[in-house]
Parts: structure tokens; C-alpha cells; sequence
């Protein structure tokens, strides 16, 4: 594939030059050669970002829009019309997952990018929505340019990639990559509906589900454009980031049992305090991931203690443990030893504490052929780029099994994301959306040639 990079670019170039600018102003800086005017707008990139960003809005300006859920329901409704308006020929499939298809000129496998428009409780507004409208915004432009591909191209917006919804990240990527199936179907959420429930909500017929399934052979690659969710780009003002791999991740769920008891009654040296317990356990992953040199991380993202009353001794602690990392060993290495941690704290707090595996994601690396283009995108707008690993984890990676892949990353402000706060700056989404229009083209005269 690489052998074939010059000839793809020099088709590149000539697509570039022929094709006619948009007409509208763009909010990126002035640009100072041909190949830098961008192709999609800026500003109708906003424009539906913002309308999007209404749905499921809180008082802090972030959403919460949960995968599978009434507030989803219109947004999903409004990225349709979207996705019609841009002339594709929109399904959804039986997980939820919906596909945007516009023809290709050869009888060829899709090239699909995309991303998803599900927050996290209380998250922002840029996280899975920029790549998910970013990836509409590109079909625009290449339908207003008159570029024909010769992949079909399909856009892809992932059911609960956030997974707060169900407990399970990148669900809708993960049916449709093979990993997930009916044994989801009864899984219940907090308010006892299933799965298989908010299936029928968002039409689709729960026996079908592993029609979802994408067989192999019919993806030609995946790209995904997303926020940083990090502070590498920002710190180092690079515009671009070519996403290096995306790490791996586990998770527990782990309760703490002790003995609910009066809080003023029994004394220091005859409680089961199942909190006491849970705390400790909680910096023992600390330690345990921080021994290590690396870019590992553990986290215990909440506590449930019951019953939960200033007078009584926590009796029982529900908590989860995450642990990421880009090599999957080094995770099961570190649960080995976490695992050795936590059985002399439940001897000395007098607390039995089981933790039962509930989510699995492996580590996946990016194609590098696809790292290529994306690389050669930016050169050809004159933007810089960093090579850098993703923390966080992305419908990419289930895609990874069915396909070559890449992510292009732009700057968070801060860093931060699952968060009101979250922010990309526009110009650094429009740039963000241009190198994915131009890898797409790359990608799509590089593959696939006899
Ligand atoms: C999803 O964004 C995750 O990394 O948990
Ligand atoms: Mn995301
Ligand atoms: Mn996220």
C-alpha cells in the first residue's frame, strides 16, 4: 500500500485542485495555498453541532444523552434528517447502529468513518458528536465538490459507545464487530427495562440482533475522527493527532461485605466496615498501577455503600475497578497483583470482598498505511501532527477486528472531557473534519488497486 502512496497523491492533488471551493466563509484562519482552502464548512459544521448540542442540554451547557434512552431517541431523529439531507441512504441496524451509504464507482468494500452521539452523565458536547457530524460534513463537501470515490463510503453513528447506559462501553461496535450478542439481551437497567426492551423502543427486533453483525470482508478500513480527550495537543499547540493505538481495558465489579451495625455502639476493634475496607482497596489499585513505569491507569469510579446512613456502619460497598493499558498482558499482570493486595485488607477489616469481571476491551493498534494518510492530509493543509496512543476507549477498536483503521485527533482544551467543560476550539474542528475529507480520499485511491 505504500508503494502506492506517491501515485494516490498525485490523484490526491489533482481532486484538490479541481475540485470547487465552498462558498461560504470559514471561521479557520486565512490559508495561504490552494491545496489549504478547506473543502468542508466550518461554519454548517458548527451550525449542527450546536442544534445537536440542544438535546439532552444541562444546566452546566454539557449533555447527558445516554445511549439508548428518550433523550437519544430526537437526537438520533435529527442526525437522520441530517444524513438524508446529505443525500445518503440511511439504515439502522438491529443493534441501533445507525449507516449512511453514498455509492462508490467500483464494486469495492465500504470505507466507514464515523463516531457517536451518546454523552456520559453529565458529559460535553464534543466527544463522539465532531466525528459523528464531522464525518456528514464530509459527505457534503464531496457531494458540493462532484468527488466520486471509488469505495462505497458509509457513515457510522455507534449505539452506546459511552456504555453508561448497561455497563458496557462501545456496545453497538461491539454487536456489530461480533463480540457481543444475545446474552446481552436481558441485562437490566436501573429502572428494570432490558436491553432486549430498548431495543423494541428504538424499532428494531431483539432476535435479530446478531444480524448486526458486520461480516468480514466488507469493510475496506474505518476512520474516526474525535477529540483529544487529553492534553498532549493543546500543551504542545500541534493541531493534529495520528492516533498511535487505542488502549485495552478491564473491569470489575467488586462488593465489599461486612456487618451494618450501630455507629456508636461497637467499638473500633469489632467492626466489619465494608467502606473502610473498600477505601483501602480503592488505594491499593493506586499503588499497585502507579509502581509500575508506564502509561497505565486504574480507576474506582464510584462506591455504593448500603445502607447508607450516618449512623451506621457500611455493612455492604458496591465499587468498580477499571484498569487501561495499551498491552493487555501488563493489565492482567496488574489485577494479578492488585488481587494480592486486597486479600490481607479483607483479613485485617474483617470484610470478604469478591470482584466478578464485566467488561473486556483489547488494546488495538492503528493501521499504519491509514497512519500515512492521515499524516499526508495534514502536510497537504500545511498543519502539523503528533503521533500519540489513545486513553480512552473508541468504536474504532471493535472495528479494528474487521478492518485496517486510524483516529485523528484534535486538541481538548485542558484536557478535559467527560466533563460540562469539555471544548475544541471551531477552527480546530474544521481542521479536525478536513483531514478526515482528505484522508478519506487517500485512503480511497490507495486501496484496493490490482
Ligand atoms: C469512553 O470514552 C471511555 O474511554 O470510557
Ligand atoms: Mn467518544
Ligand atoms: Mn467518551
Amino acid at each position: 500500500m505504500r508503494a502506492l502512496a506517491s501515485f494516490a497523491l498525485a490523484i490526491f492533488c489533482s481532486l484538490l485542485t479541481s475540485a470547487s471551493a465552498p462558498s461560504s466563509p470559514s471561521s479557520t484562519p486565512p490559508q495561504s495555498s490552494a491545496s489549504s482552502k478547506l473543502h468542508i464548512q466550518s461554519q454548517r459544521l458548527q451550525a449542527t453541532l450546536e442544534k445537536l448540542s440542544e438535546f439532552g442540554r444541562n444546566p452546566e451547557g454539557g449533555v447527558t444523552r445516554l445511549g439508548y434512552s428518550d433523550t437519544e431517541l430526537p437526537a438520533r431523529e435529527y442526525v437522520i434528517a441530517l444524513m438524508k439531507q446529505a443525500g445518503l441512504e440511511v439504515r439502522a441496524d438491529a443493534a441501533g447502529n445507525l449507516f449512511g451509504r453514498r455509492a462508490g464507482s467500483e464494486n469495492l468494500p465500504i470505507l466507514l468513518f464515523g463516531s457517536h452521539i451518546d454523552s456520559v452523565v453529565k458529559g460535553g458536547n464534543f466527544d463522539g458528536d465532531v466525528g459523528s457530524l464531522g464525518a456528514i460534513e464530509v459527505i457534503r463537501a464531496l457531494n458540493e465538490d462532484g468527488v466520486k470515490t471509488r469505495h462505497p463510503l458509509e457513515v457510522v453513528v455507534w449505539m452506546n459507545e459511552e456504555g453508561n447506559h448497561f455497563g458496557l462501553s462501545t456496545m453497538g461496535s461491539g454487536i456489530a464487530a461480533g463480540l457481543l450478542g444475545p446474552e446481552i439481551l436481558e441485562r437490566k437497567d436501573e429502572q428494570g427495562l432490558t436491553v432486549a426492551d430498548w431495543l423494541r423502543r428504538y424499532g428494531q427486533d431483539p432476535a435479530h440482533l446478531t444480524g448486526a453483525r458486520i461480516a468480514p470482508g466488507t469493510l475496506a478500513a474505518y476512520l474516526e475522527l474525535h477529540i483529544e480527550q487529553g492534553p498532549n495537543l493543546e500543551a504542545s499547540k500541534i493541531p493534529i493527532g495520528v492516533v498511535q493505538g487505542i488502549v485495552g481495558l478491564k473491569r470489575w465489579r467488586c462488593v465489599a461485605t461486612g456487618l451494618a451495625n450501630h455507629a456508636g455502639t461497637t467499638p473500633m476493634d469489632h467492626r466489619k466496615d465494608a467502606l473502610a475496607a473498600a477505601s483501602r482497596d480503592l488505594l491499593a489499585v493506586r499503588d499497585v498501577v502507579r509502581a509500575e513505569q508506564g502509561r497505565q491507569v486504574g480507576t474506582v469510579g464510584y462506591m455504593k455503600a448500603e445502607p447508607g446512613a450516618v449512623n451506621v456502619i457500611p455493612g455492604r460497598v458496591e465499587f468498580p475497578i477499571e484498569l487501561r493499558d495499551l498491552d493487555a498482558a501488563k493489565i492482567d499482570r496488574l489485577w494479578e497483583q492488585i488481587q494480592r493486595k486486597l486479600k490481607p485488607i479483607d483479613k485485617e477489616e474483617n470484610v470478604e470482598t469478591r470482584c466478578t469481571e464485566f467488561d473486556d476491551i483489547a488494546p488495538a493498534r492503528t493501521d499504519s498505511a491509514v497512519q500515512a494518510a492521515i499524516r499526508e492530509a495534514a502536510k497537504s493543509l500545511g498543519l502539523p501532527t503528533m503521533d500519540l496512543p489513545s486513553g480512552a476507549v473508541h468504536d474504532a477498536q471493535q472495528m479494528a477486528k474487521l478492518a485496517p483503521f486510524g483516529m485523528i485527533f484534535i486538541p481538548s482544551h485542558d484536557g478535559i472531557s467527560h466533563s460540562p467543560k469539555e471544548f475544541t476550539s471551531w477552527p480546530d474542528v474544521a481542521n479536525g473534519a478536513e483531514v478526515l475529507y482528505r484522508s478519506l480520499l487517500l485512503v480511497d485511491a490507495q486501496l484496493n488497486r490490482k
